[in-house]
């Protein structure tokens, strides 16, 4: 199976999209003129130079001849409004994975919120580690790169305490072109500052600890720690984004593990998650959700879901219902 996401060309483009969108400028373009894509005021936009043209934000609403159009409405995701000229499949397709975050964190950060994107590589029967939970890498190497993007396009990116510990993650952007983000760690009991040996998360300064009050005891040096009241003996994910908003983060990529992403998706606190899945079964091992008993499918939560394909992955976008 081919990989939809091979195609970088629109990638610098992107990357000019975020900086200008996090500066609030809008609405943005961006343009293809035969050399390559670049990312432009909508103002400066003069269709008929350029080959293909896509519009954010809402620009030249009901005017096809312009160019596509992608909005991001809250409750609905993302909608693509075909121009005149169509858009190339494998630039559609990298819209279609990235245009959404890029839109959800612009429309957070007006509203002074968090746009949070799960993300898990699990197999066939949903199973994300096995039984000894050793790290082992399920995904393949254009899902690497796909979340090296991620992490390039977002503020911060975090994982839970058990994946700091295990895996020893860098969290970095080095498969790709683009910024870095903020590191954090969700860490209720504050446990990943107690490790037996140096993390990597910690050798760069920056990396920031969100812990209950008391839990952030010796941090290590240059380790940033954000204490909050815990309630029932866990951090509610409202309260984790509302302190992490006022402190200017307002996009994150989540990146597990299981008791991390299913805490926010119990809270209703995922705008996006995103489930690569590899082709093979393990039939043990752990689970990539681990949310209370319900007795009906009712209870459930449940998403619209887009598909695309990763080199004989597949990765799967998909969007609570429901969500404001
Ligand atoms: N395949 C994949 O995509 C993927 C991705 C990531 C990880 N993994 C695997 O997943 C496993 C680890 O996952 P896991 O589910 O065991 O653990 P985890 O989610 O990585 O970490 C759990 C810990 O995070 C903290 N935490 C999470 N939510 C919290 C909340 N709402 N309030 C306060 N603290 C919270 C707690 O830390 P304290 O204990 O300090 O309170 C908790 O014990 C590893 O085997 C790893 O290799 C797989």
């Amino acid at each position: 199976m081919e990989c939809e996401l091979a195609d970088d060309s629109v990638w610098p483009a992107l990357l000019q999209a975020r900086s200008r969108l996090r500066q609030g400028t809008s609405p943005i373009a961006l343009v293809e003129t035969g050399a390559g894509w670049r990312c432009a005021a909508a103002a400066e936009v003069v269709p008929g130079e350029a080959r293909q043209v896509v519009y954010f934000d809402g620009a030249g609403n009901g005017q096809p001849e312009r160019g596509a159009t992608l909005c991001w409405r809250a409750g609905d995701g993302l909608e693509i409004r075909p121009g005149r000229q169509p858009l190339d499949a494998a630039t559609l397709c990298m819209l279609r994975v990235y245009a959404p975050v890029l839109l959800g964190a612009a429309a957070a950060r007006a509203a002074g919120r968090v746009f949070v994107v799960g993300h898990v590589t699990q197999t066939l029967d949903g199973r994300i580690a096995c039984q000894d939970r050793a790290p082992q890498w399920i995904g393949n190497a254009a899902d690497r790169r796909h979340a090296h993007r991620m992490r390039a396009l977002c503020d911060a990116v975090m994982v839970g305490a058990s994946t700091a510990l295990g895996d020893d993650p860098q969290l970095t952007v080095r498969e790709v072109s683009g910024p870095q983000p903020v590191r954090i760690v969700l860490s209720g009991s504050g446990s990943v500052l107690r490790a037996a040996r140096p993390l990597r998360l910690f050798a760069d300064h920056g990396c920031c600890v969100v812990t209950r009050v008391g839990g952030a005891v010796r941090p290590p040096a240059g380790v940033r720690c954000l204490e909050l009241e815990a309630v029932a003996g866990g951090l509610e994910p409202a309260a984790v984004l509302r302190a992490l908003a006022a402190g200017g983060t307002h996009s994150i990529y989540l990146e597990g593990g299981a008791r991390t992403l299913s805490s926010f998706l119990a809270g209703n606190a995922l705008d996006l998650l995103q489930i690569h899945i590899a082709p093979v079964v393990l039939g043990s091992g752990l689970s990539s959700f681990e949310l209370p008993t319900i007795s009906s499918l009712a209870m459930a939560p449940s998403f619209t879901m887009q598909h695309t394909a990763l080199d004989g992955h597949v990765l799967l976008c998909c969007r609570p219902v429901g969500r404001p």
